[in-house]
């Protein structure tokens, strides 16, 4: 068997690029978003091919991964199980040894992270995480930079998470651990963090509040998403009933700190995890949060394919 080149770099999980690499995209996305902006174009990309692989639903992961991908003079290619032979049972390690043959960089949203793992071990080139079970590392990217857009530096902020210990809300443990903040976590009681499916190194960058108010005082984000994820639709009756409590509303947000800003990756459910005033109202950047996947994927795959431009 050919050996796959190791020093490719791919985007499997929050904490596989360091705070100083983490640091160098956001400050990529600033410029790349601003030159877009100003109809200047930028094609370091073309010629450039993008797979992008969904098991899962998308609107925004699929829309800035192909907008993006353009933007920066390459193309994209739509694969999903449906019309491809992934749905077939082509063994994922095969899949990936042909796909990455004929693109240059690949992104898949797919269920478990064992198979994203595994089509990465066996891929010539890099592969990013556009949701799992487990992680949504590219939404954390965007979330982030918006924070810094509109509040400055996260460092040694706390983020209040208010509801399912999901893919994203592990994504933001990894990430308050590799950029130094903190995260409250509150959850119904049964849908507690799971440390190890999270990939923690330690316990010393978040802290679990039974009460959701107690984990929104005075946080500078406090932030939520649905309450049952994508492929978890047969326990959504129980979740109804068991998340009743870890509505985000605006009692909520008055107890956290006064500039607070609200995120919600999308799509949102308005009466269930978050109150309509709330992601309508003021302390709301979701729209903004939704616009940055473009630009921060855009940088991602500037800095995954050419390494550190600028
Ligand atoms: N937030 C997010 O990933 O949205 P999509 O499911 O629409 O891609
Ligand atoms: N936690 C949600 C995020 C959707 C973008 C899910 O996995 O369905």
């Amino acid at each position: 068997m050919a050996t796959i080149e190791s020093a490719i770099k791919h985007f499997l999980q929050f904490n596989d690029l360091s705070a100083e690499q983490l640091n160098h995209i956001f400050a990529r996305t600033k410029i790349i978003k601003r030159q877009f902006k100003a109809y200047q174009p930028y094609w370091p990309l073309s010629d450039r091919t993008l797979v992008m692989i969904f098991e899962k639903a998308s609107t925004r992961t699929r829309l800035s991964f192909e907008a993006g991908m353009q933007q920066l003079g390459g193309s994209a290619i739509y694969l999903n199980t449906r019309d491809s032979q992934l749905g077939r049972g082509e063994p994922v390690e095969d899949a990936a040894q042909v796909i990455s043959r004929m693109s240059d960089i690949v992104m898949i949203r797919t269920f478990e992270q064992d198979i994203i793992e595994r089509f990465a071990a066996n891929s010539r080139v890099p592969v990013i995480n556009g949701l799992t079970n487990e992680y949504h590392p590219c939404q954390i990217l965007a979330d982030i930079f918006t924070f810094i857009e509109h509040r400055g530096p996260i460092k040694g902020k706390t983020v209040a998470w208010i509801g399912d210990s999901n893919n994203v809300c592990n994504t933001w443990l990894q990430a308050a651990e590799v950029l130094d903040f903190n995260v409250h976590v509150s959850t119904p009681p049964g849908y507690e963090v799971e440390p190890e499916r999270a990939n923690l190194y330690g316990h010393a960058h978040y802290g679990e509040f039974a009460d959701p108010m107690e984990a929104a005082r005075g946080a500078h984000l406090v932030t939520t998403d649905v309450w049952t994820s994508m492929g978890f639709e047969a326990e959504n009756e129980e979740r109804l009933r068991d998340f009743a409590d870890w509505q985000v509303d605006s009692d909520m947000m008055k107890v956290a700190a006064k500039d607070a800003l609200f995120m919600h990756c999308l799509p949102a459910h308005r009466g269930e995890e978050v109150a309509a005033d709330v992601i309508d109202g003021a302390h709301s950047v979701v729209w903004d949060e939704a616009e940055n996947r473009l630009h921060v994927q855009k940088a991602l795959m500037e800095y995954l394919l050419l390494g550190k431009v600028g």
